[in-house]
């Protein structure tokens, strides 16, 4: 009876160890995430300064709607507000994109952000070739005016 007891209590001291490091480690990806999003975003220098190649007029900029309506919208909302169907879900709030803060930002910035992604925004390096990344980002800046 004795060895039994023993043998659970050494069986729930393994498990409180084990809970224990789950909790630890739990805190840490918490903070971490928290960290993350509480910083700026900052882009490398050499990535900011790559200019877009893709001339913005009316064939670029109805493809860019395209892929922001298939691709965006729900999270960043039609006018760009970061009020989408999907933002109410999330912890971090996508950025206005009507906003001085944003539009001053390169397109290089801006393609770098799309294309690395960073939770809960997938990167979008995979889902869309350059051009349409540069596309969608002519497109964005077709919110800067409407405030
Ligand atoms: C699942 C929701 C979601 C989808 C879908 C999504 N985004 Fe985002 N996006 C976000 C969130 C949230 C942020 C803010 C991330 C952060 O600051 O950590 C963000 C940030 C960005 C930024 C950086 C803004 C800045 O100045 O820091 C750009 C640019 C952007 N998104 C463009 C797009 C484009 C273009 C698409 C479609 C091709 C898209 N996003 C699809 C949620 C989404």
């Amino acid at each position: 009876m004795r060895r039994i007891i023993r043998q659970s209590c050494l069986k729930n001291g393994r498990h409180f160890i084990f809970l224990s490091m789950v909790a630890v480690v739990s805190l840490f990806l918490f903070a971490f995430t928290s960290f993350q999003h509480s910083v700026e975003w900052l882009v490398p220098l050499s990535a900011a300064n790559t200019k877009n190649p893709v001339a913005s007029n009316t064939e670029s900029l109805a493809a860019g709607k395209q892929i922001y309506t298939d691709n965006c919208v729900i999270c960043h909302g039609i006018y760009g507000k970061g009020d989408g169907t999907k933002s109410s879900q999330l912890n971090t709030k996508p950025r206005d994109f009507t906003s001085d803060k944003f539009q001053k930002q390169a397109d290089g910035s801006i393609f770098w952000k799309l294309s690395q992604g960073r939770d809960p925004m997938l990167s979008f390096e995979k889902y869309l070739t350059e051009e349409q990344r540069w596309q969608v980002i002519n497109y964005l800046r077709t919110f800067g005016s409407k405030k």
